[in-house]
């Protein structure tokens, strides 16, 4: 089940298999490892449907029983990328699905009274323009961290980018897509807004720190 908005480039991944461990999640009593257990679930989820259009190429196998012409994945596997830290679960959820993605880091700390991210850390894959590129953070909250990370990411060759994460608020879905007017995001929520803390409400609080138990 999803929800397509903002002209179709943002789908809510409502499926209730989905929103039932986003609901847990949500949850302030629920320990980091389900936390992270259900994170990582989510994301192999929002990569399944974000990766549904993936054109497929043809190779003959040989069954036991005859030679078939069947569908394989193309060669060059999307870029995965966290943004560090909470997008790390998020990350491997996604290569569940796609094992043979290449991942990238960017290391990104918000500032609790400005808001602005603090970029720490960059290591990214070869061939990122010839690659779609597929951005992992958990929260979309002001879109700052995203849109620095996307800018990022398109001054190392990007061109084709995708983004997942678990929860949105509408102000940062917005600055991001006037940034980035051709990106599509998958996301398990659109949620109601922010609060003065820059905080997503209802949200889950911190993803890192209910991740990393900091
Ligand atoms: C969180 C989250 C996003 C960012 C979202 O990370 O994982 O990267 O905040 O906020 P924004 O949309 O307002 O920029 P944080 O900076 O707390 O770092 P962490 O993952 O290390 O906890
Ligand atoms: N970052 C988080 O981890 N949670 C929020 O609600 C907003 C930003």
């Amino acid at each position: 089940m999803t929800q397509n908005l903002y002209d179709g480039r943002l789908t809510v991944v409502d499926h209730p298999y989905v929103v039932d461990r986003l609901t847990v999640m949500r949850d302030v009593d629920t320990p980091s490892p389900q936390f992270r257990e259900h994170l990582k679930t989510i994301a192999t989820f929002l990569a399944y449907e974000a990766l549904a259009d993936t054109q497929v190429e043809h190779r003959v196998v040989e069954t036991p029983v005859q030679l078939s012409k069947q569908p394989t994945l193309p060669d060059l596997a999307p870029a995965l990328i966290s943004v560090l830290r909470a997008g790390n679960y998020m990350v491997d959820g996604a290569l569940a699905l796609s094992p043979n993605s290449p991942v990238g880091m960017v290391g990104l700390k918000r500032n609790e009274e400005t808001l602005l991210p603090d970029q720490y850390f960059v290591r990214l894959p070869e061939n990122m323009g010839e690659r779609l590129v597929v951005a992992c953070d958990p929260m979309l909250a002001t879109g700052g961290s995203l849109c620095h990370a996307l800018k990022v990411l398109v001054d190392q060759g990007a061109k084709d980018m995708r983004v997942l994460c678990l929860l949105a608020a509408p102000e940062g879905v917005e600055k991001v897509l006037d940034v980035f007017p051709d990106l599509k995001i998958w996301t398990a929520a659109l949620d109601d807004h922010l609060n003065e803390k820059g905080y997503i409400v209802p949200g889950l609080g911190d993803a890192g720190d209910r991740i990393y138990g900091t």
